[in-house]
């Protein structure tokens, strides 16, 4: 078989090999950060105090003795994704460390990102990708449309359990980026009375707004299953 010009030296067939390697094998990166938030591995090295061997560290997790062996796995990819550090304890030791990244993520942190992590790898999310192809095909305005039949709010509406992981995974993003937002861009609300937020979700940003200017009035618009029960 004749190969495309692009193609034409063995280096460069094997580097295109291994980009359509890296890219089809690339959401092993976003599930094993999914999966490493859901062992708590981040709070576990933290609450260790100082870098955690892989023994430690699977003691400290709850997992199953005979799958230890595949936490070293886990922990190459996390460490060539750069959410931890590893660093040499003795002569031949190695042990893990946090990193800015992994400390954004720890469940306790005010600002911790862990949530939206969850929220944008949770099942709900990751399944529409796999309707792409169809949705290209069909009338439906997204992706999401063409795999449950009804758009994202309208499923928030109808399921409890998705409605409350995306409504936090958003106040966690809103909550660091307004944090920022109310400290760089202090001139955006200079003689302003009153301010709303068009599909403010759960009011985290409105929240930081008036913490930093209290004489302003928010006004936050959402979705009844968004603001039921917000004070
Ligand atoms: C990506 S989220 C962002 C939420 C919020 N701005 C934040 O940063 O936390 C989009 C928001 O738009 C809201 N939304 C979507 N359609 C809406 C509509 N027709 N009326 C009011 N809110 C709507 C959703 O309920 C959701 O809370």
């Amino acid at each position: 078989m004749a190969l495309p010009n692009a193609v034409d030296s063995s280096q460069e067939l094997l580097n295109a090999q291994s980009h359509v390697w890296n890219l089809t094998f690339s959401f092993i990166n976003s599930m094993c950060l999914k999966s490493a938030l859901q062992l708590g591995i981040p709070d576990a090295i933290h609450k260790h105090n100082k870098p955690i061997t892989l023994s430690e560290l699977a003691d400290a997790l709850s997992i199953t003795k005979s799958k230890s062996h595949a936490l070293f796995r886990l922990m190459r990819v996390l460490v060539h994704s750069k959410i931890f550090d590893k660093v040499k304890t003795g002569e031949e030791e190695e042990a893990y460390a946090l990193t800015g990244t992994s400390g954004l993520l720890l469940r306790d942190e005010p600002l911790s990102f862990a949530h939206f992590a969850l929220t944008t790898t949770d099942r709900v999310a990751v399944d529409t990708y796999h309707c792409m192809t169809e949705w290209f095909r069909d009338e439906c305005p997204t992706p999401f449309e063409t795999k449950y039949g009804r758009d994202v709010w309208e499923f928030g509406a109808d399921d409890g359990k998705w409605n409350q992981l995306f409504n936090k995974g958003m106040t966690r993003d809103s909550e660091l980026v307004g944090s920022i937002f109310v400290r760089e861009c202090k001139h955006v609300f200079e003689g302003l009375e009153t301010v709303v937020d068009v599909a403010g979700g759960s009011g985290a940003l409105a929240k930081a707004i008036t913490a930093t200017f209290p004489g302003l009035r928010c006004v936050v618009l959402d979705h009844p299953q968004v603001v039921d029960g917000l004070r």
